[in-house]
């Protein structure tokens, strides 16, 4: 597991434009609020024990405050840790690509760029490593697309980092973290609705232990909660999602995303585990 997690301010977040259902009403940002939550988060992820870094917020860029999605982080020692820069399927969100590629490689990490020609790959919003670091779960349909997703398995293949891709065809969960979560390694928490029959039936067959959420909380976001070292960090929690947590020995903390959510994204979007 990572010990460090890097988030970028969000001095410049703001809705501007619908990428996803969440952002319909476009809703205005109260920035101060969007501050004191993104401190909130920040400060949950220090007490959970992790060293939080941050990426200078650029302006213009009004969803980097996202920093799971512009690149994926990986690692397969003995080779040198890597990061592959993504192509977002949005124009506006494309900039920020290459600021988190100068930052990962002003720290060391070999880049490994895919030509992604006219496919979309969205980083950690769709390629989830599982909780025991075995294999890489990749959402596609809504953001990523199947092409992104293949040209991203045929590149880890010789690093043996198997990639199982996961077909998504409800657009209120159009990145796979907003439908599944790992908990623990053999563990993990999703919302069944989001995924096509034959991708629900990967999951269910190579993770012992699946607990599904209502559609209810699937829609606030809890599948978009984190394990992180022994705590849940999640914007929501309901009886259901607190006893699936139990049952794994891990303790949730409920953090207010609401400024966040208006733009369909809460904690795992914010935050890019690294090492
Ligand atoms: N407004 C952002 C977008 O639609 C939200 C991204 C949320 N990130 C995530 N990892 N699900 O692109």
């Amino acid at each position: 597991m990572a010990n460090r997690v890097l988030l970028c301010p969000p001095t410049f977040f703001e809705v501007r434009e619908v990428k996803n259902p969440y952002m319909r009403g476009l809703l205005p940002v109260d920035p101060v609020r969007a501050q004191h939550q993104w401190d909130t988060v920040c400060e949950a992820f220090r007490s959970a024990g992790f060293e939080v870094e941050l990426i200078d917020p650029v302006p213009e860029l009004e969803d980097m405050v996202f920093a799971a999605n512009p690149v994926f982080v990986g690692h397969r020692p003995p080779q040198a840790p890597f990061i592959v820069p993504g192509r977002m399927r949005y124009v506006s969100r494309r900039k920020e690509v290459r600021h988190f590629v100068d930052w990962f490689r002003a720290r060391g990490y070999k880049i490994v760029e895919l030509d992604l020609g006219d496919d979309f790959l969205e980083g950690h919003g769709d390629l989830i490593w599982d909780a025991d670091g075995s294999r890489v779960w990749a959402g596609h349909g809504f953001r990523s697309t199947i092409g992104g997703v293949e040209k991203f398995a045929a590149a880890m293949r010789p690093m043996e980092i198997s990639v199982i891709p996961l077909q998504l065809v409800d657009e209120h969960f159009y990145h796979l973290d907003a439908c599944f979560a790992p908990l623990r390694p053999g563990s993990v928490l999703i919302y069944p609705g989001a995924f096509s029959p034959e991708s629900l039936e990967l999951i269910r067959s190579h993770i012992p232990r699946v607990y599904e959420v209502d559609r209810e909380d699937a829609l606030n976001f809890v599948c978009n909660g984190v394990s992180a070292k022994g705590k849940f960090l999640t914007p929501s929690s309901t009886h259901c999602v607190r006893e699936a947590l139990a049952r794994e020995g891990l303790e949730p903390v409920v953090l207010d995303t609401s400024e966040f959510l208006k733009s369909g994204g809460s904690v795992c979007c914010l935050k890019l585990f690294f090492d």
